[in-house]
């Protein structure tokens, strides 16, 4: 029989065959260094190497130690865990919040539970976006939730699979991000709310790509949209670990559901408790948001002249409308050979290919951060236009 190494070798040269294999880039962009800009990270606020925010989690670290030393239900659950998550419910606008290690861990632990037959007493219909995070994804899985996927964004079409199984007496879930990660465009939160409460559908939303940068005080999109006449509409989720510099996220939701999930969220319960360190620089850069206005302004000033500007040069960047752009380039060929482009050009960025997104939509994606100067901006357009015209030749 063949070796378990073997057949795990085999499933990786599978994917060589296919040119899908996935290798760690970090060490051939640090070969390339000295690079010029980097537009591969999530680090949207350049908060990640914030002296303030490092100083911070220093301090919560000299106070409270290196680690937590516990899941919250057992040693973990500290004064700075409790301070933060009222601070993002008061930023939210819910009643309250909680914090998790990551964010797959919180997508994929907190909307299990929610989705959880046995609890809500019947089979829930998962009505999510095509694009989706895997996060999201494996959450349903776990659940065994067979989702029903609208397209992409496409408030009208989501209308259409509501409508369809309205008289299903099943309890009824709308998933989707506020900013997608891989296409940059927002959601409709308006429309989308509208839809929830016509159809009593629960929301949960994932402000990863939001946090920090869009909604009320850079709190996210859904700021504010979380509670209807004091009923709860759902859940929003966000990420410490792109605008914020730092990792960990939080599940912003009613007091019903946060003690819901503290007894039944197994990424919350098994899992040890998010370190001072981060807490520490988490909780500073959360505060910092609401003075950032005229910052965000400018992020999203400049993401809107580099997309007119690669429009200029034939680019398509799809439906991006925010500090998230991405280079549909089709073929996966063409995402690798342009991401090599530019790290030759010393830029380095990610392509991003199926299944991540969907088939012919290969594509390198650039993520603005308020940290690029104008001088980078213009060599990452300088090298892009040097790549069309290659291509074109
Ligand atoms: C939309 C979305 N949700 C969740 C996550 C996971 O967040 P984290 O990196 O904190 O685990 C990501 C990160 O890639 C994301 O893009």
């Amino acid at each position: 029989m063949a070796s378990f190494e073997s057949r795990f070798n085999d499933y990786c040269t599978a994917l060589e065959a296919s040119g899908r294999r996935r290798t760690l880039g970090a060490a051939a962009a640090q070969a390339a260094r000295p690079v010029i800009a980097d537009f591969s990270h999530n680090d949207y606020l350049g908060f990640a190497h914030d002296p303030a925010l490092i100083e911070a989690g220093h301090a919560m670290a000299q106070r409270y130690g290196v680690g937590s030393t516990g899941s919250r239900l057992l040693s973990g659950n500290l004064t700075p865990h409790v301070d933060l998550e009222q601070a993002i419910a008061l930023a939210k606008g819910t009643e309250a919040a909680l914090i998790f290690n990551s964010g797959y861990q919180a997508n994929s632990s907190a909307l299990a539970a929610l989705l959880d037959a046995k609890v809500l007493g019947a089979e829930p219909l998962v009505f999510s976006d095509r694009l989706n995070h895997a996060s999201l994804h494996h959450a349903c899985q776990l659940m065994n939730v067979r989702q029903i996927r609208y397209r992409h964004n496409d408030m009208a079409h989501l209308r259409e699979l509501l409508s369809a199984h309205h008289e299903e007496d099943r309890p009824k879930f709308i998933v989707a991000e506020t900013v997608f990660g891989m296409d940059g465009d927002v959601l409709d939160m308006p429309a989308l709310v509208a839809l929830a409460d016509e159809f009593d559908a629960f929301l949960y939303l994932d402000e990863a790509h939001a946090t920090g940068v869009l909604g009320r005080s850079g709190y996210g999109l859904a700021s504010g949209y979380m509670q209807r006449d004091g009923k709860s509409r759902g859940v929003a989720m966000g990420t410490f670990s792109k605008a914020l510099g730092a990792a960990g996220a939080y599940v912003a939701c009613s007091a019903a559901v946060r003690e819901y999930l503290v007894n039944r969220c197994t990424g919350f319960i098994y899992s040890t408790a998010p370190s001072p360190a981060v807490i520490g620089a988490v909780s500073a850069a959360w505060e910092r948001l609401p003075r950032m206005d005229a910052e965000r302004e400018q992020l999203m000033r400049r993401a809107a002249q580099l997309r007119a500007r690669l429009h200029e040069s034939g680019f398509n960047t799809g439906t991006s409308n925010t500090h998230i752009i991405p280079l549909i380039v089709g073929t996966e060929e063409a995402a690798l050979d342009l991401k090599a482009w530019l790290l030759k050009c010393g830029i380095v960025s990610s392509a991003i290919r199926p299944p991540t997104v969907p088939p012919h939509t290969a594509r390198v994606r650039i993520a603005l951060s308020l940290s690029h100067t104008d001088t980078q901006l213009e060599a990452l357009c300088d090298a892009l236009d040097r790549w069309k015209d290659r291509e074109q030749r």
